[in-house]
């Protein structure tokens, strides 16, 4: 039987990535970051979809390369189609088009969020995981999303709460600004975390019906307290930068958790998973491991390579939408607001 090859490609933001693969298993995924946006606190939409330009060729082929394949054995290319910047997005999805002319095979269109959620099901030869049977819950967190999702299957989601207002990767960033930190501030915020007493601070949390989050509130109680104590004291973030961070960890973390057990009791679903950048969080995974260990969940933790943007993602979900002949028109346009 011929094999099934999909180069999955992933620009929606500030990441250009592409991977390679071969009947289910992953066989190369290059991710070439941008480090322009440092500087600037923030992605730049303008700077982003100019270094995509830049990098679109050389991630392709380095991934091309990496995978021992030639360009012509491609069964299809996958693209992210959206959510995401639109300059970002255009720069892979007309790459992807133009290579599906070229090679005559069918283009695949992602949805993002989607891929974050199929992460999961990402297997490597030597290295196979047990992947979470359907349906599940998944938690897909990242830098502009917080949802709860009751994943059916490979395409059939539903999306049972969403934040109302800022994500928890958002809230995270906006507050390591506030604190002069680098960005992104997810990650710093980890490692200062660890190294703090996360009981040190109390802020507040949002009440909100349902299985929808909120964030903003929070974000505006750490940015008075912050206010506050800097007028009693001009050194108080930089004596107190552990404690902050490990306390607005600890927060963030605990309003996640608390929405999701709510779901878990709601729908009987006891299979949970998580997906997105902020799935890389060391407090957010232990929290996932205790439970997995209580044995109150079985607990689906995405490898730590893959809860960030990666075209490894976006060609499982390729892999699977081609399998059932789901292809996309190439005079489709990408769109950069839209839910799963
Ligand atoms: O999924 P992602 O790469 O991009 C999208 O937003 O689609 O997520 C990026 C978000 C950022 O807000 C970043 O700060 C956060 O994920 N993040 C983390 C960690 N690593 C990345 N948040 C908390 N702890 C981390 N270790």
């Amino acid at each position: 039987m011929q094999d099934t090859i999909i180069l999955g490609i992933e620009s929606s933001c500030d990441d250009t990535s592409a991977a390679i693969i071969r009947n289910g298993y992953l066989l190369s995924n290059v991710t070439a970051s941008q480090r322009v946006h440092e500087e600037y606190g923030g992605v730049v939409p303008e700077l982003a979809s100019r270094a995509h330009q830049q990098n679109i060729v050389p991630t392709v082929d380095a991934a091309v390369k990496r995978a021992g394949i030639k360009l012509s054995d491609i069964s299809a290319v996958a693209c992210t189609l959206g959510p995401g910047l639109m300059g970002s997005l255009l720069v892979g999805v007309s790459f992807a088009k133009g290579l599906c002319v070229s090679l005559g095979c069918p283009l695949v269109s992602v949805n993002h969020l989607q891929g974050h959620i199929l992460a999961h099901f990402i297997q490597e030869e030597g290295k196979e995981r047990p992947v979470p049977e359907f349906p599940f819950l998944c938690l897909l967190v990242s830098g502009g999303n917080s949802q709860i999702v009751i994943v059916k299957s490979y395409k059939d989601m539903e999306i049972i709460g969403k934040t109302i207002d800022d994500a928890a990767g958002e809230t995270i960033d906006k507050c390591s600004k506030f604190m002069g930190l680098g960005y992104p501030g997810g990650p710093i915020i980890d490692r200062l975390a660890r190294q703090g007493n996360a009981k040190a601070f109390t802020f507040s949390k949002p009440h909100i019906p349902g299985f929808d989050y909120s964030f903003s509130g929070l974000k505006t109680s750490f940015l008075y307290f912050l206010r506050d104590r800097m007028a009693e004291n001009p050194d108080f973030i930089e004596q107190n930068k552990a404690d902050l961070a490990a306390s607005l960890e600890r927060t963030v973390v605990e309003v996640l958790i608390d929405k999701l057990s709510k779901a878990v009791k709601a729908t009987g679903i006891r299979r949970v998973a998580v997906a997105g950048g902020v799935s890389a969080n060391t407090a957010l995974r232990q929290a996932f491991i205790a439970r997995q260990q209580s044995r109150t969940w079985q607990a689906f933790i995405p490898p730590f390579g893959y809860t960030t943007d990666n075209a490894a993602m976006i060609a499982m979900a390729g892999y699977y939408k081609f399998i059932d002949g789901d292809f996309c028109p190439l005079d489709k346009p990408a769109f950069s607001r839209v839910a799963i």
